[in-house]
């Protein structure tokens, strides 16, 4: 494996400990878990965040935190891609010796992403968006986690910074940091570890060890809107390695910091829904919005 970003060669062995180090660095560099730690990583069984669990249950005896993991059941693909999603994150926590949990947000909200998407004019990526950070969050919180990790990758991060420039969305864009400090309290922190890995190292990791993550896409994956951007930041990558890092690393530094100060009493102060109780800019919450609008649908 030939590291270009750092014009480093690695055999099959070396590669993996190199990898984890970076991700260790990237834990360290900002403060995204302490000693005593439990933290809750969301697993849809796919690539990205199959790697995380394993890179995260690999750290955490050293590192003095501990790991356990969740998989949402949204019901897509009529359940069929669902049940293959939390079939897979199952065998890869059981493999790993973590402790694992599945919600079905069916059972716990009343539908599931199908329905919502039939019911709710809007794309199905972000309802689906919505519906993961709220879940995941609300279940990090009822079981007491101080963090809720999740596999965004150094490309994501990439591809969410040139979408909300182009759209100029700059809440979305302030939001865009590698840990977010807990909203409000007894609301776990969330941490990104890969906000430093590029994807091509996560799969070779993920090959190398072994890991039977899922290949089969999302159905609705290809309604993203801005999925183009992947491609033109991956020939980016391509053609001068470690530009993405540079991109996202000068934004964290600069960028970010001056838009904070820009934006400062601009943006709505977050306060606990008055249905849920979970952090929201107005009286109700987007997820109680969207949940009313579809269950009324749906009876
Ligand atoms: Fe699955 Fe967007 S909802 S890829
Ligand atoms: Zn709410």
């Amino acid at each position: 494996m030939f590291v270009r970003q750092a014009n480093l060669p690695l055999c099959e062995e070396h590669f993996p400990w190199w990898f984890e180090r970076k991700v260790e660095r990237t834990l360290r560099r900002y403060k995204m878990v302490g000693p005593g730690d439990r933290v809750l990583v969301a697993v849809s069984g796919g690539k990205d965040s199959s790697t995380l669990l394993s890179v995260l249950a690999e750290l955490s005896g050293k590192m003095g935190f501990e790991v356990a993991s969740v998989t949402l059941d949204l019901g897509i693909g009529g359940n069929s891609y669902s049940k293959l999603s939390v079939e897979t994150a199952e065998t890869i926590a059981r493999k790993l010796g973590v402790e694992h949990h599945t919600v079905s947000i069916k059972d716990k909200y009343g539908f599931t992403l199908d329905e919502a998407v039939r019911a709710v004019r809007r794309p199905p990526c972000s309802l689906c968006g919505l519906i993961k950070r709220y879940a995941l969050t609300d279940v990090a919180r009822e079981m007491g986690f101080d963090a809720l990790a999740t596999g965004h990758t150094l490309n994501d991060v990439a591809r969410f910074l040139l979408s909300s420039y182009i759209t100029a969305s700059l809440a979305e864009l302030v939001r865009l940091t590698p840990v977010s400090a807990s909203e409000l309290p007894g609301i776990p922190r969330r941490i990104k570890p890969f906000y430093e890995s590029l994807e091509e190292h996560i799969k070779a990791y993920a090959d190398l060890k072994g890991l039977k993550y899922l290949r089969d896409g999302c159905p609705y994956a290809r309604t993203a809107p801005m999925d183009f951007l992947r491609s033109f930041l991956d020939g980016l990558e391509a053609r001068s390695p470690g530009m993405l890092n540079a991109m996202v690393r000068g934004y964290v530094k600069h960028i970010r910091p001056a838009l904070e100060a820009y934006l400062k009493d601009k943006l709505p102060e977050l306060r606990p829904c008055s249905k849920c109780g979970m952090p929201s800019s107005g009286d109700v919450c987007a997820f109680c919005r969207m949940r009313e609008r579809v269950l009324e649908r749906l009876s």
